[in-house]
């Protein structure tokens, strides 16, 4: 039986539903990524703070400790699409996790972007990773959580 870890960031909960529906069909335990800062903000002052993070290529600090995930095979991240990418405060978290050959894959809920091509991003950014297919989690079904990874 594989190890699963979800680990997923939320601002406005989708994500965490999905995540907690992905981690209850999976059998994963669950782990929320909590920023230093948290973004309790509008959806426009938002987009300006994540345009930001992105062109600074920044790193935001975390409020939680580095999960170990020796005991993981998989490891299945969540988050929200923002401005077509992954919002920065998770590469805060990648940048700090050794997932050197364990097998990984993004899933996203976002307004209507898919996630194949901030996957095709990540997978340049840590090229020591075993990426699997990017799961479009905006209104996944049971069926579709069971058919990926
Ligand atoms: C800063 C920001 C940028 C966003 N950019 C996109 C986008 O590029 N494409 C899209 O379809 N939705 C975009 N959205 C919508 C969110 O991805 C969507 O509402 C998501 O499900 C929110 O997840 P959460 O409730 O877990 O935070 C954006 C939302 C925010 C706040």
């Amino acid at each position: 039986m594989m190890s699963t870890l979800v680990i997923y960031f939320s601002q406005t909960g989708t994500t965490r539903a999905a995540a907690e529906k992905i981690a209850e069909v999976k059998e994963a335990d669950l782990i929320e990524i909590s920023p230093e800062k948290p973004y309790k903000m509008s959806y426009w002052k938002t987009v300006v703070t994540s345009l930001k993070e992105i062109v600074t290529k920044a790193r935001p600090e975390l409020a939680m400790e580095i999960p170990d995930i020796q005991k993981y095979d998989r490891i299945l991240i969540g988050c929200p699409i923002w401005c077509g990418v992954v919002p920065n405060v998770v590469l805060t978290l990648l940048d700090a996790l050794d997932l050197n050959g364990k097998h990984v894959a993004v899933f996203t809920t976002s307004g209507a972007t898919q996630p194949m091509k901030l996957a095709v991003k990540l997978k340049k950014l840590y090229p020591e990773v075993k990426w699997h297919r990017p799961l479009n989690a905006n209104g996944v079904t049971e069926e579709e959580i069971r058919n990926w990874m």
